[in-house]
């Protein structure tokens, strides 16, 4: 992987891709996680002189320009987290970018326009990657959560200017690629979320090493009804069962121990919170819709958790944005915090719990990604890592 101590930036503009897609709520950034990420790229290039010009995709305004999905509040967000003056331009490539690009001085930062209000980013657009890689002298990628995307600023660029991964993408790699290398034992794989279509390629090849699986969310209702559970009006996937019971089989040929939910808290509906309540997995009646992981299930993860010596952790163990639906994805986040192995989360939504839980401090890696993370955890290669590795980007 070629990195910043490859790239010669003393006093020249690069064009920096971020992965700046943070939810926003009444036109501010509501989680600045992923900006916070870049910070340390970002300081790296300003103390060498570097003139940044910053650019992301946010949301997917198909090519279109949408005045709710502008890149102004994250240049707000971004100037107050560097205290300083970004130089954001309501323009990509246009006159207005290309006067802002020139007029940068060492240690300026620029930020381009939402590169998706242009087709021909998504369509990786060799004209669109030129007048990209025109804006600059050097390009750097630290947009790892877009890494699985072949778009003209993750990949097309990347070939026209000298090039290196920024410390976030580096940081990334070398965490992930220890959990798809490394032979540390016990390996606990712990899976949530509402879908087991989205997890089967990382069962698939994480499974090959793991020795623990620990299945909870939406996703363990489906392997509990290909089980034989009754899982009332729960949502499971109907047309996963023979998928599931080919996993569970998968990983006992495999000779992994697979933990499914002993109990859950259920409600008849998700709104329905006073009438939530906990039963034992054999007890889920009909009408009830299982909702989070109870206690009891929570304290089995717990003692395999506390035992590994690596653990990834992907997608949540309830409905977490209710409260009476919390508790199961917080018992996991303490365990996995309070596990004195080498510990990662990936992907969205879990990751997002362990910020508001105030835990992301001790996970060892918090992935920023989403789909790039589990795609990278399924082994396949990103376009956007690809060309970083190769000899001469
Ligand atoms: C993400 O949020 O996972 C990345 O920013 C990629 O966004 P996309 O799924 O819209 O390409």
């Amino acid at each position: 992987l070629r990195t910043l101590r490859d790239l010669e930036v003393e006093g020249k503009r690069v064009l920096t891709r971020v992965d700046y897609n943070v939810p926003l709520q009444d036109g501010r950034v509501a989680d600045d996680t992923r900006i916070r990420a870049t910070l340390p790229t970002i300081a790296a290039l300003r103390e060498r002189g570097a003139r940044l010009i910053l650019c992301s995709h946010l949301g997917r305004p198909k090519g279109q320009v949408r005045e709710d999905l502008r890149l102004a509040p994250v240049a707000d967000r971004l100037s107050a987290l560097l205290d300083m003056d970004v130089r954001y331009v309501r323009d990509i490539t246009g006159d207005e970018a290309r006067t802002m690009a020139s007029q940068l001085g060492p240690g300026e930062v620029g930020l381009l326009e939402n590169l998706r209000f242009d087709p021909r980013e998504e369509q990786n657009d060799p004209e669109f990657a030129r007048e990209l890689a025109s804006l600059a002298e050097c390009y750097v990628n630290d947009a790892f959560g877009a890494a699985h995307r072949a778009h003209a600023s993750t990949a097309g660029v990347a070939a026209l200017l000298p090039s290196a991964a920024g410390l976030l993408m580096e940081r990334e790699i070398h965490a992930l690629t220890r959990v798809l290398e490394a032979d540390e034992h016990p390996f606990v794989l712990i899976l949530g979320g509402a879908k087991i279509s989205d997890k089967i390629g990382v069962i698939e090849n994480l499974s090959r090493r793991a020795d623990a699986l620990l299945l909870g969310g939406g996703m363990a209702n489906t392997f509990l009804k290909a089980l034989g559970y009754e899982v009332g009006c729960s949502l499971a996937e109907e047309d996963r069962l023979d998928e599931a019971r080919r996993l569970l089989s998968l990983a006992e040929q495999r000779g992994i121990e697979v933990v499914l939910p002993s109990d859950a808290v259920v409600a008849p509906e998700l709104g329905a919170v006073e009438q939530a309540r906990t039963v034992p997995i054999d007890g889920v009646g009909p009408d009830d819709a299982i909702f989070d992981i109870g206690p009891d299930t929570v304290a089995r993860f717990s003692k395999v958790i506390g035992d590994a010596a690596l653990v990834v952790w992907n997608g949540p163990m309830g409905v977490f944005e209710i409260p009476a639906f919390r508790e199961g994805t917080r018992g996991i986040a303490q365990a996995v915090a309070a596990c004195p192995g080498f510990t990662v989360v990936g992907g969205g939504d879990s990751a997002a719990a362990v910020e508001e839980l105030g835990l992301a401090d001790r996970i060892d890696h918090v992935s920023t990604g989403g789909g790039a993370t589990l795609e990278f955890l399924e082994g396949k290669e990103l376009p956007g890592v690809r060309l970083l590795m190769e000899e001469n980007g």
